[in-house]
């Protein structure tokens, strides 16, 4: 009776320590970095995100962590604050760590090659999530919504509401602004845009002011926001708005590639005495953050870009699990993406625009924000 118990006590902890052991999300000593034949409880999943600053990597990191742990697999998450340095130790740690496939949104899209030369030696398979990675063999996919449409959207949204394509007013007075210079989407963003908007520039229907227009769209980080920071977006419109502003001049335009920028170009705006429903100007945006879906419903943003970054995390959960199992990976285009060395097998989804009226019918409808977050 007695070594009946005892046994049962060990098969209790044992399991116990096995289920434990599942459940870890930080570490695996499994060894060799070969995939193809490993269980998934035997796996570990590397998730480099940017920075907690922003509400999407936030999303994006717990949903794609719950995920791959739904399907069995060991997850370190990480998040790197924005700091380079910090996030190339962070993929060296995974890699000590025997991770087997490592999903990376990178800050500095040209800063990985070093530390993705040691993961691909340890036979270390790399997803580019989001951000493209540049200059390195060693990234094996990308998925990503489509960049270059996000900037397109916004700038036929622009088009739209001023009736340029009529040709009978104007001309109306726009600044632009782009995205980090670092990070490689965001040059994508504004050729979708500036591509809609340089004719209008050059027959004069839209002015700039500020005289903040690049040459090109090569020429994008002239008017790019280091960091994405919505402080540095706010003192940028400030400037612009008291140095070229004056006498009564009124911005129409302000076209802001995400969300994070807008929010600093709104704050700005209302600094200067613009009013919601008279002469607020249309505000892009992209990514349908909480508070920027509030200004949209308060009349102080006029669109976001959606990207249902949910289908991007089902998405990527996908390829990890096609890769572990030595599946065929799903890819949609093999041409759009090159990082300088190779074109990066990639799966695009479709961004989609938001306005006002279908807060409620998509973004809450959907379940991507709450009715009550929202003040619906
Ligand atoms: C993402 C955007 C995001 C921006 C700032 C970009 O790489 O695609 O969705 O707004 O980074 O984090």
């Amino acid at each position: 009776m007695r070594s009946w118990r005892k046994l049962v006590a060990v098969a209790t902890a044992l399991i116990t320590l096995t289920a434990l052991g599942a459940c870890s999300s930080t570490r695996d000593d499994s060894g060799s970095g070969s995939t193809g034949s490993a269980a998934p409880s035997d796996t570990l999943i590397g998730i480099a995100m940017p920075t907690r600053s922003l509400e999407r990597w936030n999303n994006d990191g717990a949903h794609l962590q719950q995920l791959l742990q739904k399907e069995g697999f060991k997850t370190s998450l990480q998040y790197a604050d924005n700091k380079v340095d910090q996030q190339i130790t962070q993929i060296q740690n995974m890699v000590n760590e025997g991770a087997k496939v490592l999903v990376i949104a990178a800050i500095d899209g040209t800063a990985l090659g070093p530390v993705l030369q040691t993961a691909a030696s340890s036979g270390i398979k790399v997803i580019a999530y989001d951000r493209l990675i540049n200059d390195t063999p060693n990234v094996d996919y990308y998925a990503t919504f489509d960049n270059e449409l996000v900037g397109k959207l916004q700038g036929q949204f622009i088009e739209t509401q001023l009736g340029l394509k009529d040709g009978k007013k104007g001309p109306f007075n726009i600044e632009l602004f782009a995205g980090s210079p670092d990070d490689n989407n965001a040059k994508f963003f504004f050729k979708g845009a500036f591509d809609v908007l340089k004719p209008y520039l050059d027959s004069h229907v839209l002015v700039s002011p500020s005289n903040k227009v690049p040459a090109s769209d090569a020429q994008w980080t002239q008017v790019g926001i280091q960091g994405w920071s919505s402080q540095t977006a706010q003192s940028e419109m400030e400037n612009r708005l008291n140095s070229f502003y004056t006498g009564g001049k009124k911005v129409d335009v302000v076209l802001s590639p995400n969300d994070s920028l807008a929010l600093g170009i709104a704050q700005a705006l209302s600094g200067a005495g613009y009013k919601a429903g008279s002469d607020w100007p249309i505000l892009t945006g992209q990514d349908a953050d909480v508070a920027n879906v509030k200004n949209i419903l308060a009349g102080q943003q006029s669109m976001t870009v959606w990207k249902d970054t949910r289908t991007l995390g089902d998405q990527v959960a996908k390829m990890v699990t096609q890769i572990v199992k030595g599946q065929k990976v799903d890819v949609n285009d093999t041409t759009s993406y090159n990082n300088g060395v190779k074109n990066v097998p990639s799966f695009l989804l479709e961004p989609q625009v938001v306005t006002k009226d279908q807060v409620q019918s998509v973004l809450v409808g959907s379940g991507f924000v709450k009715a009550s977050d929202v003040g619906l």
